[in-house]
């Protein structure tokens, strides 16, 4: 089976879609951007049921229920504070997007949505942070197994440009 693959530009709390991915920080307990967003729209059962899951690594990912939003799910991840690159920040990164997509397929999921992990208030520049993403789920999905859909969602024209060219590597050799 092929997975589908696609960019959108939306907000991530509104797909309604088996499971979304959230760009925590480790200590799960809520925060700023998309992670905000999430916990409002969710509703304060999502901050208890974070609670009880003890906090998360950089690069970890740990599923809740998704309470009043559309998802079914949602896969808390903790993507690494960009430092100049040098600090293991893309291993962090992919670890992000691997672990993500076990946690999904472990639990039965067959269409997941990412935000740009790490490249809003963790400032990962976000050519850099798509090619990761992209390049990761690819491999998981050639070496792991397959998905229905899986979504890049991003949050403005620009970012959704990045990965619309990633996406359709045909159509850079057109001149
Ligand atoms: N839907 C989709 N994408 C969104 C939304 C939304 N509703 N809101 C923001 N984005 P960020 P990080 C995009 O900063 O860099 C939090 O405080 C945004 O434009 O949310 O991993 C956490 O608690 C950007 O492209 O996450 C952590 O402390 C992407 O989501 C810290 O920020 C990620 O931006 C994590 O920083």
């Amino acid at each position: 089976m092929t997975t589908v693959l696609r960019a959108v530009k939306a907000d991530i709390t509104t797909l309604r879609i088996d499971a979304i991915v959230n760009a925590a920080n480790s200590s799960l307990l809520g925060g700023g951007g998309v992670d905000g967003a999430i916990h409002r729209a969710a509703g304060p059962e999502l901050l208890e049921a974070c609670r009880l899951l003890g906090g998360c690594a950089t690069g970890d990912a740990k599923l809740t229920r998704g309470f009043r939003l559309p998802a079914k799910y949602v896969i808390h991840t903790v993507g690494p504070v960009w430092r100049g690159g040098r600090e293991g920040e893309p291993l962090q990164l992919a670890a992000c997007y691997q672990h993500s997509l076990d946690v999904a397929f472990a639990h039965g999921v067959r269409s997941l949505a990412f935000p740009g992990i790490s490249s809003g208030v963790f400032g990962y520049p976000v050519e850099a942070a798509a090619d990761i993403a992209v390049r990761t789920v690819q491999e998981f999905l050639r070496t792991n197994g397959s998905f229905d859909e899986i979504i890049f969602c991003c949050f403005s024209e620009g970012d959704l440009g990045v990965y619309e060219w990633l996406l359709a590597p045909a159509s850079r050799a057109v001149p």
